[in-house]
């Protein structure tokens, strides 16, 4: 279980716990080796067939000046006048490819590959003391002007960087420590419970809680994470070992998943477990149906089929709609927590998910987005082929 103490193990997971949204900043810059630990994290994102359709960059130059009154010109912008106050020292800018990029259909897979390379971020930053806050309302054009995205390259969102201005020093301005104080009450300050968000074994079967954590408090304001030795790759795994994913494993899962940040902290993104080889067995049955069946070292103790539930705020945009960014950000603090309770991971985001969705009973209102699996980590041996639910990999050279 999590260890509040801060003894070493599991930093990973009490970063995630930890996180939550800053709005305002201290001026002092980032330190030159936690803006080289982000960008080897960036560097070393993993995307969808290694494709990098989506990514997101570090911005701490002069053009980090610029990114506050970029976000705020046009309507949009206008509901984060915070950003003009807080002028945090860096930006991450999460993008991707729209016209080369990975799709399908109306799904532009740059979203997840941007969600994920940038949540990433977050969390090695949030080890490190430093806070940020995902920004979706912003001004397109003049973002991607600012930080010379090539042609055909749209911004997703836009992150600020910066050590947190709390405490008693920190001076008081309405747009500054004002509204982050503000948005943390009225808007971040809640979570669902477990069990309005994550299903077992079928849509509509609620997790119950069986008990409630030590809840972590708010984000990083007791600086940085003694125990804080980097998130380390993100990798999957090639094969996966017999041993069940246990329920106190499982349940801190669960809780990474509920601590993402969302768009106005709707927590749209939903989770149904399915819990040992044989009922995993046959959501790949339905997910890949032209496959051969899987071999056993192919299947993984548990899988989340990662759902976007409906949302009341109109998309981003057409074709960066909310499910295709919160749920791979939810999917992210999994895969992290994951390798802090050693366990492997692979995740599918191409499949038939209309099948996989019919074969759990999932609504025709919810968006299937992922197939995450998860057991202990096993190798493959060499030569053997890539496994259809390893899709999210690391780059190609
Ligand atoms: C895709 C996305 C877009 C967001 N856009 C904004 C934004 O424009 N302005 C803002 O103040 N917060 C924004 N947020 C932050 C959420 O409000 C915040 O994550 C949520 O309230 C949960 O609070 P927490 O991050 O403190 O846990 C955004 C978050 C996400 C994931």
């Amino acid at each position: 279980m999590v260890d509040p103490a801060g003894t070493g193990s599991e930093a990973r997971i009490r970063a995630i716990l930890a996180r939550r949204s800053y709005r305002s900043f201290r001026a002092d810059p980032i330190p030159a080796e936690a803006r080289e630990a982000i960008r080897a994290v960036l560097d070393g994102a993993p995307s969808l067939f290694g494709r990098r359709s989506g990514y997101a960059i570090l911005v701490d130059d002069a053009r980090a000046a610029e990114l506050p009154g970029a976000v705020m010109s046009g309507l949009v912008g206008k509901i984060n006048p915070w950003l003009l106050r807080s002028r945090p020292p860096a930006f991450l800018v999460a993008a991707g490819d729209s016209s080369g990029g990975l799709r399908d259909g109306e799904r532009h897979w740059y979203n997840a590959d941007a969600a994920l390379a940038a949540q990433l971020a977050v969390l090695e930053a949030a080890g490190r003391g430093i806070g940020s806050c995902w920004v979706g309302g912003f001004h397109e054009r003049s973002v991607a002007e600012v930080v010379r995205l090539p042609a055909g390259h749209r911004p997703l969102a836009v992150i600020p960087l910066g050590f947190p201005a709390v405490g008693p020093d920190a001076p008081f301005s309405l747009l500054g420590r004002g509204w982050d104080a503000m948005a943390q009450k009225l808007i971040s300050g809640r979570r669902k419970p477990l069990e309005k968000i994550a299903y077992r074994g079928r849509f509509g079967e609620p997790f119950v809680d069986p008990g409630e954590l030590p809840g972590a408090a708010r984000g990083v304001e007791g600086g940085r994470e003694a125990a804080w030795r980097g998130l380390g790759a993100s990798r999957s795994c090639l094969r996966f070992g017999p041993r069940p994913v246990g329920p106190a494993e499982l349940r801190l899962l669960l809780e990474c998943a509920r601590w993402a940040p969302s768009a106005e902290n709707s927590q749209i993104a939903r989770h149904v477990v399915v819990e040992g080889r044989e009922a995993v067995r046959a959501l790949w049955a339905a997910a890949f149906p032209e496959t051969p069946s899987p071999r056993a070292d192919e299947l993984p103790a548990l899988a989340l089929l990662e759902l976007g539930a409906p949302f009341p705020v109109k998309a981003r945009t057409r074709e960066q709609p909310f499910f295709l960014i919160d749920v791979p950000i939810a999917v992210t603090n999994v895969l992290v927590a994951a390798a802090d309770l050693r366990l492997g991971w692979q995740v599918a985001f191409r499949f038939d998910q209309a099948r996989a969705a019919a074969h759990l009973g999932v609504p025709a209102d919810h968006q299937v987005v992922a197939f995450v699996g998860l057991g202990e980590p096993g190798e493959a041996p060499s030569g053997a082929a890539v496994s259809p639910l390893d899709q999210v990999r690391a780059a190609r050279a």
